[in-house]
């Protein structure tokens, strides 16, 4: 067998004995899927950590409150729904909208949520991204979400505008505005191309080495466009202003090669729906 299928077969071999231990040990949750069937962050990254984690920045950076209408575009397997069914809906009113292009992770998500958790649905959207769906038949940049207008409070985008084309990510502004209600927060990371990064890809410092620093837009790997994205920060305080979205904050990330100070790995921006477009 050719190394890497070698390679892979181990690893499958490894998570089906770790999830074997877990369930016979008791220690299976079971918001959290399987560890064979993670496709979303890092290999080494822990699923209930980084949800966790989550769940304190769209508090504390985002807002958050209980009684929230929340709309997870690009939900993948729960990572994020995971911690909000303890947090939303607590005193009444909090609701849960998720879509992913991954089906196997949304019938796993509807499998697990639906009966035990009737505030949280999830809906898969057969849309072409050439890292995580090569085999979607539709457009994003042509997508419209299967919501309301104005229908959420808040609305989050935990690592998917950084596997984004430009047309992509424009409609996906778009449309997150259209379906947020005024006052309504959009909270959604980013690598963000500015000074800061522009520098830190000179000296060689930031964890993803995109090879075109001064364009608005760079990509990772030409061949994988959809591996990782990075945009302009001025593109997209621009790119926000038409939806009448407003960038309110900033929070830079660590894969600047500054991890010190920043809550996450990717920057993370949240922008409020004012209505007032320019
Ligand atoms: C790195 S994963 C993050 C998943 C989830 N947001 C989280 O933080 O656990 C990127 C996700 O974006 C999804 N995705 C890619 N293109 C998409 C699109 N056009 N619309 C919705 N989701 C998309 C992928 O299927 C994948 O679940």
């Amino acid at each position: 067998m050719p190394a890497p299928l070698l390679e892979r077969a181990r690893i499958s071999l490894r998570l089906r004995a770790l999830d074997l231990r877990d369930r016979v040990g008791g220690r299976a949750d079971p918001l959290v899927p399987p560890r064979r069937m993670h496709f979303v962050g890092h290999a080494d990254s822990d699923f209930v950590a980084t949800g966790d984690e989550f769940l304190g920045h769209f508090r504390t950076l985002g807002g958050l409150q209980p009684s929230d209408r929340v709309l997870d575009i690009g939900c993948g397997i729960g990572r994020m729904a995971r911690p909000l069914t303890g947090f939303l809906g607590v005193g009444g009113g909090g609701v849960y909208d998720g879509f992913d292009v991954n089906p196997d992770g949304i019938a796993w998500c509807a499998q697990h949520y639906e009966s035990d958790h009737p505030n949280f649905t999830f809906v898969v959207a057969d849309l072409f991204n050439s890292r995580y769906n090569p085999a979607g038949t539709q457009s994003a940049a042509q997508f419209t979400f299967p919501y309301a207008d104005g229908r959420f409070d808040f609305a989050l985008a935990t690592s998917v505008f950084t596997h984004l084309l430009e047309g992509e990510a424009e409609r996906y502004l778009a449309e997150a505005a259209r379906t947020l209600a005024l006052g309504g927060r959009l909270f959604a990371t980013w690598f963000l191309l500015d000074d800061g990064s522009r520098a830190a890809l000179a000296a060689g410092r930031a964890a993803l080495a995109f090879p075109e620093p001064d364009a608005h837009v760079s990509l990772l790997d030409e061949d994988v466009p959809e591996e990782a994205v990075a945009f302009d920060r001025a593109w997209l305080t621009d790119a926000l202003r038409p939806h009448g979205l407003t960038l309110t904050s900033v929070h830079e990330g660590g894969w600047r090669g500054e991890r010190r100070n920043a809550p996450s790995f990717q920057d993370i921006i949240v922008a409020t729906k004012s209505g007032a477009s320019a």
